[in-house]
């Protein structure tokens, strides 16, 4: 019998987290106006909101916190991190800063100006909010395949070379870098192959521009190199990451991911004249170009988050527990984008709550469900995160409306996969009794979704026929539905 797959890791330390009653979570949420993210994180019992730093370190990272050395310049820790950069991605430059986006915006404060076209795949938030910050414009240039949720392709994240090569055509003059997510977190955790990391160096050597890797993911998009792509099977994980990077000029790095720390990220480059302007920003926003925002024991676990996580046991241990909740998903019927991303499912909403309004936000209705029925707390990928339009100011819902289920690294048992699978079957159960969603109150011109206010609207009596050809109406439908799960 083939053995299955267990963590490389025990459990040393735990940290309890407790379920509530459903009445307790309906005045909670209430309380709370609807939105996930204000709520209290112990009125949550299982956290899937994001894998950002939520996940759990090692007793070698909790060790080297000891020995940090809070020095404010020079200190060894900043050159434990600078090596263990070095040594990761082949980058000689190395500037801390405290998460991804202060790498963001002290690299973009150097290389971007009014006016400049940012060409990429599917640029994650705050690193498209800080390209439109300084009035620049990012070209999303993600192949058309990731829009279809339903569609099995290895390398979803991938950037269209048809798109790129336009884009530079065009605005080639005005564009300061190419930038590549890896792995595509908006499109599903989805990553992006060596194949097409090659042959965008290739357009970009072509019109002299240099590429920069958002790398927050970096080792899980190498470990779908080594498993899915022709050629890579036999070459550890540690080498695939060099080659990556070897493809590009730099990389900013949100640490929380695939470091596995709880705070900390850093800017990478080969380039020294980089390296150098963003060093007089580093000091204005983050700190000394030694510490950027990070204590010394920061940096420490930091560097030995790198080793570790590029390590092909880790990996496979976090990857398979996300298929595992693919799979637990399939059986039930629950529509995902597909294949299963690295780091989260994310659940294709308006397939689920096919009754529901588009206007009235079937993603955050579906969050609000799944937390209503067990404690869960996902996120809202979807219509409100998208904001209105900036000009017609229309709610944008061009796109995908999802619920992403991010899960954090070495934090969650399968039992809890399990739990999660189950309520979100039992909402699946009862989808067409819900045909109603939810109407904002009160919203913030951008980035809406961390603090917009919301209403649920109330589910409208309609008349049903059951599987057994029998009418009931919603009420009477979703009792006899809430009885048989
Ligand atoms: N790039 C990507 C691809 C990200 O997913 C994130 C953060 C960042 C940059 C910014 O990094 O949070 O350290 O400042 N993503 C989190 C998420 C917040 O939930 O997906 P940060």
């Amino acid at each position: 019998m083939k053995l299955p797959y267990a963590e490389p890791y025990k459990i040393k330390m735990v940290e309890p987290i407790r379920m509530s009653a459903r009445e307790q979570r309906e005045r909670w949420l209430k309380q709370a106006k609807y939105n996930l993210f204000s709520l209290k994180a112990d009125q949550v019992f299982i956290d899937v909101l994001t894998d950002s730093g939520t996940g759990a370190m090692s007793d070698r990272q909790w060790s080297s916190m000891m020995i940090g050395d809070e020095s404010y310049a020079g200190a060894s820790s900043y050159y434990n991190l600078k090596n263990a950069v070095k040594n990761i991605t082949g980058f000689d430059y190395c500037l801390p800063t405290h998460q991804g986006r202060a790498a963001e915006n002290v690299l973009f404060s150097a290389l971007i100006k009014a006016g400049d076209y940012v060409p990429g795949n599917s640029h994650f938030d705050t690193t498209k909010g800080h390209i439109e910050y300084r009035k620049a414009k990012a070209v999303d240039c993600t192949i058309d395949e990731a829009m279809d949720t339903q569609l099995e392709l290895p390398f979803k994240g991938n950037v269209c070379p048809v798109k790129l090569e336009k884009a530079l055509a065009k605005y080639h003059e005005n564009t300061p870098f190419i930038i590549v997510t890896i792995t595509n977190n908006t499109a599903g955790g989805q990553p992006v192959s060596m194949a097409n990391l090659r042959e965008v160096r290739r357009i970009a050597d072509k019109y002299n521009k240099p590429v920069i890797i958002d790398a927050a993911r970096f080792a899980e998009n190498a470990y779908f190199i080594k498993t899915r792509e022709e050629g890579y099977a036999h070459k550890s994980l540690k080498e695939i990451v060099k080659e990556i990077f070897s493809y590009a000029d730099g990389m900013t790095m949100s640490a929380k991911k695939d470091a596995i720390v709880n705070m900390g990220g850093f800017i990478a480059t080969r380039r020294e004249d980089w390296y150098t302007q963003a060093c007089t920003f580093n000091i204005m926003f983050e700190g000394y170009i030694t510490y950027g925002g990070l204590s010394g024991r920061d940096m420490n676990a930091l560097a030995v988050g790198l080793d570790e996580n590029t390590e092909f046991d880790v990996l496979h241990a976090r990857i398979s527990q996300v298929a595992y909740l693919g799979q637990k998903l399939d059986e039930y019927g629950v529509p995902f984008q597909r294949p299963v991303g690295g780091h989260a499912i994310f659940v294709d909403a308006r397939k689920v709550l096919t009754n529901v309004p588009k206007d009235e936000f079937a993603a955050q209705t579906l969050a609000i469900e799944l937390y209503l029925e067990a404690g869960v707390r996902g996120c809202e990928i979807g219509y409100i995160l998208a904001d209105r339009d900036p000009v017609t100011r229309e709610n944008r819902m061009g796109g995908l409306d999802l619920l992403r289920l991010a899960i954090p690294r070495r934090t969650y048992t399968n039992n809890h996969m399990d739990v999660i699978a189950a309520a979100l079957s039992n909402v699946y159960a009862r989808r067409h009794t819900i045909n109603r969603g939810v109407s904002i109150v009160k919203e913030a011109p951008i980035m809406r979704h961390f603090t917009v206010e919301l209403e649920r609207i109330a589910q409208e009596e309609t008349m049903l026929v059951m599987e057994n050809g029998e009418l009931l109406t919603t009420e009477a439908a979703a009792a006899e539905v809430l009885e048989l799960v």
